[in-house]
């Protein structure tokens, strides 16, 4: 059975578990001889379509030089340059995507979209960000927190920002996948999806963890041991912006949010960061931040999930 990444909860407890081990293995193992290169079937490299529909650095350059690592070839295609810019149907250009291409990474708009593909696509489809959903990212976070505090279980992982979007909506789902304690603080009109609060509740009732949201920036901040913040104004939304940034002030993660932090918290941000606004620059380029770490790790847990979903797609 084709098995595709398109959500957080795409991969069960012990399965996210197995991808971040390997992500592990992976960074440690790199450059090494004994490497492994699945993307090489019988010395013949494979390509992997890495599709963008929004603007991109660290997936473009994460997905380019992971999929060469493991034995592969990046074909990066932007919106712009391809048919499916032009209104080419999602199923008739994956269709000649997956006779061709041993994976396809797709970053776009509506979670629909990627859906649309994976219903038919042969070969496995990873959610590179949708509007609703950026699961690749939560994965290198999950690793980013494994090697500063040795574990998930049982942590507490708070994000301040906008509620509504793609990290809050994949923090609640993917740290509930840990067992973790997932936090939301975000201004009532930002609320998480009640869908995705729901269903992260469903799974952190298995794991033990739990996933709270509150307006109360404060009160969600108080003992992190993880905490996360995002742009407040996410691509497709540029022309909110003035809107946008009145209502978050509060929840900007500054060193009065870091104060309330456990001592040894460890910050997050996806990035590109917007200093002074989102998050302060005492905070992002001060000692509790593992943002540089972070992004590296998009090269080490993508490697794990295509590997993975390589193997289980066989
Ligand atoms: N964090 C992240 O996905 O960055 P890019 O938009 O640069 O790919
Ligand atoms: N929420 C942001 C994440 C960027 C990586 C956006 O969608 O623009």
């Amino acid at each position: 059975m084709t098995r595709h990444f398109l959500r957080d909860d795409d991969l069960s407890p012990a399965e996210q578990a197995e991808v971040l081990a390997l992500a592990a293995e992976l960074k440690a193992t790199r450059h090494t001889a004994g490497a492994p290169t699945p993307l090489a079937a019988h010395g013949v490299p494979r390509a992997v379509a890495v599709l963008f529909d929004k603007p991109s650095t660290r997936t473009r350059v994460s997905f380019s030089v992971g999929v060469a690592e493991l034995g592969g070839y990046p074909l990066v295609i932007d919106a712009g340059s391809s048919q499916l810019g032009r209104g080419e149907p999602i199923e008739d250009t994956t269709r000649v995507l997956d006779r061709q291409a041993a994976a396809i990474v797709w970053r776009t708009f509506g979670q629909d979209r990627i859906e649309a593909m994976a219903a038919v696509s042969r070969v496995p489809v990873v959610n590179a960000l949708t509007d609703e959903f950026h699961p690749c990212q939560i994965l290198a976070d999950l690793q980013t927190v494994i090697e500063r505090k040795g574990s998930l279980a049982g942590r507490s992982l708070t994000y301040l920002g906008d509620g509504a979007n793609n990290m809050a909506h994949s923090y609640l789902l993917g740290g509930a996948t840990a067992g973790m304690h997932v936090r939301i603080g975000s201004p009532e009109g930002f609320r998480p999806d009640k869908a995705v609060l729901e269903r992260a509740a469903e799974i952190a009732a298995q794991t033990g963890g739990s996933v709270a949201w509150t307006a109360d920036p404060a009160a969600a901040a108080d003992g992190a041991d993880v905490l996360a913040t995002d742009t407040w104004v996410s691509m497709g939304q540029e022309g909110e912006y003035e809107a946008r940034i009145a209502p978050f002030l509060p929840y900007a993660v500054d060193d009065a949010a870091l104060a309330r932090a456990a001592e040894d918290a460890v910050v997050l941000h996806c990035l590109p960061a917007y200093r002074g606004k989102e998050i302060a620059a005492s905070v992002i380029d001060g000692p509790n931040s593992a943002v540089w770490d972070e992004a590296e790790n998009r090269l080490h847990a993508q490697k794990a999930l295509l590997a993975w979903l390589l193997e289980k797609s066989r």
